[in-house]
């Protein structure tokens, strides 16, 4: 009746008409609910499960390609049976694909076209992973911005990103991806990103829809291994893996991507209890939820389903909305809401999440606005790299700096710049680089050699490939582990050199999808090239290039000074120059914890206790025999070219109630000879509860910028909010009773005090 009474108001009022462009929809429709309801009233069951079907576009294939040609595929979106496409990209072919359907179908829905705009479309942004070092939300949301813009200049209006998996495995590929071990930290970033990328309205034709992916539990594959089974307790899932996910949603994500994983021995793409229980109806969500690339056919071999029709019948049931290339949902669904297994209201509900999302891109007014070949145009992409250069030297950690060798002296004449990462201008682009050029970006010896001036003597070395033959996103990559024959070059340069630069690290299809390694150490035979170096000149700055921590256990022991410089992007070797002539000080902060051993993995500092923590008489306590249990760098970990000193912690009270607030504040001081950024940080940990609860969690952090002598004193205001965890009451609430308070410069160097909740 509802639908009836809509759909005559909306027919009166002058109606959309089966041959009208979408752009006449009446004006005094306003509201897009009434848009949306009288479209679908319209829509036969087959339109309807079209608009649950996405293709993709044969330009850029990341997973096994479907059986459909490109004709049938053609035909489809002719009669309207395709509700979005991936990999479609530039502005003629989104156009030629979208003409497709405006110029054929009966009711001329728009599409949506999606992409992987991970970090940076043209203009490439450090891997998530390094410019979460940064910990600076407000460049976090620029480079998003950058990353629209140069998008729907391209055509595409949708990215699947960010990607808000926490993760605590190195051996995981994805890990760059992602904001790393820190629940609090990746919702802050995720948060950030989805503003960068959706703006404050989607209909602006620069901004494009998010996705929160990979829902969920992706990031827990058991050893690191992509894909794999994720075995998560209630407790694990709701207070480390969700929240960056409810952060997302309550910022107003269009979309959400459910994952490849079991979890719990469920599908999370046949998961009713993530999709539908929790995100649609306790989250009140009212986007879409695509599944990930054939992730529901995948239900197949996982064990879950015994045939594509099975698959979609579970999926669609859990509430995954549109199926990915994956034939799915195209195979079985029209079959089972005629056989009565599925209920048409519920296909209606998911056409309607669909629809809503389009009609909040602006896409019924104008299904061409993000097709628009005169943005491009107005694009600088210069300015865009100087941001890119900005947010990378932001993102730069300092590990290690012995006797100050860093910044470098004037007093150093001959540098050598040694390694198969230095010279090397398509690595630091990373994996997942959308539109990224080949070879694109500033090498680490570019970089030295605009930065040194004409005083200074630059050689060179490779010292050694590092991946050999074909890289691509799909091809597994050969690691020389052989060649050592440019060693000698290397050893001689290095010899008569008054400071070595040793870039070294990973290819940049190391990490990524499918990426994942049971060994993190330095690959092939870089470990040699670098114990060979140091045996003749042991005046060493290491420069990594890598997407995940590394097991650089050796190195911290051995060599000087180590700079972390993940994959940073187009502007790598400028921004790495900047922090290596102390151009710009290093501020960034480790998102992850480094291994001693890839045996610790999965390693975390927001670990629980354990009932055997720690013994100095025997060895029955929690720890290794080999290695003790610490990181080697723990998470929020960075140094910095001056030194900060933290007073004590000050509380404005020593009890709270739950209404109440305590205000901490810590004066920081600069203590060294220059000006720099520190990243102050907040923990917080529940004595007592009814779970075990980690022995910290971030709670908040603020960047500082003092200069030599000076002191701020920093406040963090602490209410019940803040003290919530997911009980064993199964919700989200405080519990009265004790808690320690920390704050310092990483998850380890912290100042205590206690107070107590009465409730
Ligand atoms: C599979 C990946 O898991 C997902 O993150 C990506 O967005 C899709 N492929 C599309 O490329």
């Amino acid at each position: 009746m509802k639908k009836y009474i809509i759909l005559m108001s909306f027919l009166l009022t002058g109606g959309l008409g089966l041959q009208a462009q979408n752009s006449e929809i009446p004006s005094s429709v306003k509201n897009v609910e009434t848009k949306v309801d009288s479209i679908l009233f319209m829509m036969t069951l087959e339109e309807k499960v079209g608009q649950l079907v996405q293709y993709n576009g044969s330009w850029d294939l990341t997973g096994p390609a479907s059986e459909m040609g490109n004709k049938e595929k053609e035909e489809r979106l002719k009669k309207g049976l395709v509700g979005s496409m991936l990999n479609v990209l530039s502005v003629e072919a989104t156009r030629e694909a979208q003409k497709l359907v405006m110029e054929n179908s009966r009711i001329k829905i728009p599409l949506m076209f999606g992409y992987d705009v991970i970090h940076g479309y043209k203009t490439i942004f450090p891997v998530p992973l390094g410019e979460t070092a940064s910990w600076d939300l407000e460049a976090m949301e620029k480079s998003a911005r950058i990353a629209a813009i140069e998008s729907v200049a391209d055509g595409v209006n949708w990215t699947f990103s960010p990607m808000i998996d926490v993760s605590r495995d190195a051996r995981w590929g994805r890990i760059m991806e992602g904001s790393g071990e820190d629940p609090y930290l990746t919702s802050l970033v995720g948060v950030a990103k989805i503003k960068g990328y959706q703006g404050d309205d989607l209909s602006d034709s620069t901004t494009i829809a998010a996705t929160a992916k990979h829902f969920a539990g992706y990031g827990f594959a058991e050893a690191g291994r992509d894909y794999n089974t994720a075995n998560v307790g209630e407790y694990e899932l709701h207070n480390f893996i969700l929240p960056p996910f409810k952060a997302a949603a309550d910022a107003g994500v269009a979309t959400f991507m459910n994952s490849f994983n079991t979890i719990d021995g469920t599908p999370a793409t046949g998961s009713k209890m993530l999709q539908r229980d929790i995100l649609k109806r306790d989250w009140n969500w009212n986007g879409f939820v695509v599944s990930d690339w054939g992730s529901i056919t995948e239900m197949i071999y996982h064990g879950f389903s015994k045939d594509k029709k099975h698959a979609a019948e579970i999926a669609f049931k859990a509430g995954s909305d549109m199926d990915m290339e994956g034939g799915a949902y195209e195979a079985g669904l029209l079959e089972l809401v005629e056989e009565g297994e599925i209920d048409e209201s519920l296909i209606d509900d998911a056409v309607e999440r669909i629809l809503r999302v389009k009609f909040k891109m602006g896409l019924f007014e104008d299904p061409y606005r993000y097709s628009n070949p005169e943005l491009a145009e107005q694009i600088s992409y210069e300015e865009h790299r100087e941001v890119a250069r900005d947010i990378a030297r932001k993102s730069v950690v300092l590990l290690k700096n012995e006797d100050d060798i860093l910044p470098i002296k004037s007093e150093v004449q001959k540098m050598a710049i040694i390694g198969p990462l230095a010279a090397d201008k398509d690595t630091p682009i990373g994996n997942w680089r959308a539109q990224g050029e080949a070879n694109s970006a500033v090498s680490v010896l570019e970089g030295i050699k605009a930065a040194a001036g004409d005083n200074v003597e630059i050689t060179y070395a490779e010292g050694a490939p590092l991946g050999i033959g074909e890289r691509s996103f799909l091809m597994p990559l050969e690691i020389n582990e052989t060649d050592k024959s440019g060693f000698a070059d290397a050893i001689s340069k290095a010899e008569n050199a008054d400071l070595v630069i040793m870039v070294l690290g990973e290819d940049a299809f190391q990490t990524g999808e499918g990426r994942s390694q049971a060994k993190i150490g330095l690959a092939g035979v870089q470990q040699e090239l670098l114990e060979e170096i140091y045996k003749v000149n042991q005046n060493i700055a290491l420069v990594l290039i890598n997407g995940r921590p590394l097991e650089i256990t050796w190195a911290a022991e051995n060599i000087p000074a180590i700079v972390e410089a993940w994959q940073l992007g187009s502007e790598s070797g400028h921004a790495i120059a900047d922090v290596l002539f102390g151009k710009y000080n290093p501020s960034g902060k480790l998102p992850v914890s480094f291994p001693k051993a890839v045996g610790q993995e999965p390693l975390y500092y927001n670990q629980q206790n354990t009932g055997r923590p720690y013994s100095e008489e025997h060895v029955t306590f929690s720890s290794y025999t080999d290695v003790d249990k610490e990181p080697l760098y723990p998470f929020g970990f960075g140094l910095s070219y001056t030194d900060f000193e933290y007073g004590e912690i000050q509380l404005s009270a020593e009890e709270m109630n739950a209404n109440g607030e305590i205000m901490v504040s810590v004066p920081v001081t600069n203590t060294g000879d220059v000006a720099g950024k520190e990243v102050v940080q907040l923990y917080l940990r529940d004595l007592v509860a009814s779970k075990a609860r980690p022995i910290k969690e971030l709670k908040g952090f603020e960047m500082i910028e003092l200069n030599p002598g000076e002191t701020k004193t920093v406040e963090f205001i602490i209410d019940e909010e803040m003290l919530r965890f997911y009980s064993a009451n199964k919700k989200w609430e405080s519990e009265a009773g004790d808690f320690e308070v920390f704050v310092g410069t990483n998850s380890r160097d912290l100042k205590k005090a206690e107070f107590t909740l009465n409730k």
